[in-house]
């Protein structure tokens, strides 16, 4: 396992010496939903088991931030007999979600577009028009770091209220390299504010910026500016984990893309890519020849491209929220991607443009609904999956020893309420790293 106990407290039979219980115990829970096995991406069949045990506590170190273990109560009341007492209340606990694509530092909401689309604009036409991502740009680059840390915080919390402890977030509505650099800054700081695991995502290729669309400026132009200097200045001051791209017709080309995450890659960043959203374009495929983490959105993913991640160890994440949201009738094909042998991952696509929902249950309801996912399917591919296609399949995701203790609970007496309530907010408490988050 990737993550090891770590550090560990004063010992499971004494106290901290400081008054203060060495360990937490999770008691009176119905159901323990522990997605507990290998600590890698669950593929094709492995998906379809969240390994839900009844009659287990589940045992947290706070100081080590981990899972101890996952047992009978009584077994580990002799372990830990000083242990803090934490009552379920007859809930059902889960790991927290792992929400691994997200673009959750905006400035204002782009409500608008919503009756636009509605009378028969479309998403690619909006933007044509100046509006979609160039909106949320002009809006962006007015802003201080200290006011995009303020919305991003109040925007995050509503997400791990929702049960989400692991929060992918990118950039890509600054697209200077400036503005870049202090969302990227802005989503540092954000991850000590908020105290959950946030992971930084580089998206300068989000757009091409309308200023580059008029000469002297060139598109050339911009695509020498994300690859010389705008990925060396994000990698030097170690802003990101990834770097992604808006791969799609009338975006970014494929040929581009791959320049782009070349640069990226040839800098020590991993690499992600929006992928087949909404027009093929053979997208999937160029993710898994890269090797990248994941290949997400792919509504429009073709045969050889479900063939090309089945074959790959490329996450495909999907984001059945946008679909919706958008009013497109075509969804992601997640049982072929799943029978063919991939790894799936579900995640919200948190964005003022095209999903502005922060409620993951709500996410896993669609992935039964819309994309025909079982309930323990969808529920491993907001976890383990989803830390996965973070790269963190060692450490987050599951509730077994040597796990982060990142634990959701949620007022249910049965797993399977979580996407059935669809809309409605059940989580009760979350925890990261043994220490409580949210709701407030
Ligand atoms: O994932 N596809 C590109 N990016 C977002 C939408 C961004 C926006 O419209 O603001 C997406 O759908
Ligand atoms: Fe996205």
């Amino acid at each position: 396992m990737a993550s090891p106990r770590g550090r560990q407290g004063a010992g499971g039979s004494g106290g901290a010496g400081d008054g203060r219980p060495a360990r937490t115990l999770f008691v009176n829970a119905a159901q323990v939903v522990t997605c507990a096995g290998p600590a890698r991406a669950r593929r094709g069949a492995e998906m379809n088991d969240a390994a839900v045990r009844t009659g287990v506590a589940v045992l947290v170190d706070p100081a080590a931030g981990t899972i101890v273990d996952v047992a009978p109560e009584r077994d580990l009341r002799a372990a830990a007999p000083d242990a803090a007492i934490e009552d379920c209340g007859g809930g059902v606990l889960l790991p927290g979600f792992v929400d691994s694509h997200t673009h959750a530092i905006f400035g204002r909401a782009r409500y608008e577009e919503q009756e636009l689309r509605a009378a028969g604009v479309g998403y690619l036409e909006i933007a044509r028009r100046g509006g979609g991502i160039h909106s949320s740009v002009r809006d962006l680059r007015t802003r201080s770091e200290e006011e995009l840390l303020t919305l991003g915080a109040a925007r995050l919390r509503r997400l791990i209220a929702h049960g989400t402890t692991t929060i992918e977030v990118k950039s890509g509505y600054g697209l200077t390299l400036e503005s870049e650099l202090t969302t990227l800054r802005v989503i540092r700081r954000l991850g000590a504010v908020l105290g959950v695991r946030l992971v930084p995502t580089f998206l300068g290729a989000h757009e091409v910026p309308l200023e580059y669309r008029e000469a002297p400026r060139t598109r050339a132009g911009y695509l020498e500016l994300l690859t010389r200097e705008m990925i060396p200045a994000v990698a030097r001051e170690g802003l990101a984990r990834f770097c992604d791209v808006f791969c799609e017709p009338g975006v970014y080309t494929a040929a581009e893309s791959r320049m782009v995450l070349e640069a990226a890659r040839a800098h020590g960043l991993a690499l992600k890519l929006h992928a087949d959203e909404l027009e093929n374009g053979a997208g999937a495929e160029l993710a898994a020849e890269l090797g990248a983490t994941s290949a997400d959105h792919l509504a429009a993913i073709s045969p050889t491209g479900i063939e090309a991640l089945a074959r790959s160890g490329t996450v495909a994440t999907l984001l059945p929220g946008t679909m919706l949201f958008l009013g497109r009738t075509k969804q992601a094909p997640a049982r072929a991607l799943v029978e063919g042998g991939a790894a799936v991952a579900l995640a919200s696509d948190f964005n003022p443009g095209t999903s502005p929902t922060v409620n993951l249950p709500l996410i896993l309801t669609l992935g039964v609904s819309q994309l025909r996912l079982s309930v323990a399917e969808a529920i491993i591919a907001a976890t383990v999956n989803g830390a996965a296609a973070l790269g963190l399949a060692g450490n987050v995701g599951q509730l077994a020893p040597g796990f982060a203790a990142d634990i959701a609970l949620f007022a249910a007496e049965d797993h399977r309420e979580i996407p059935y309530w669809y809309g409605d907010n059940r989580c009760l408490r979350a925890w990261s790293a043994g220490v409580r988050t949210g709701p407030a």
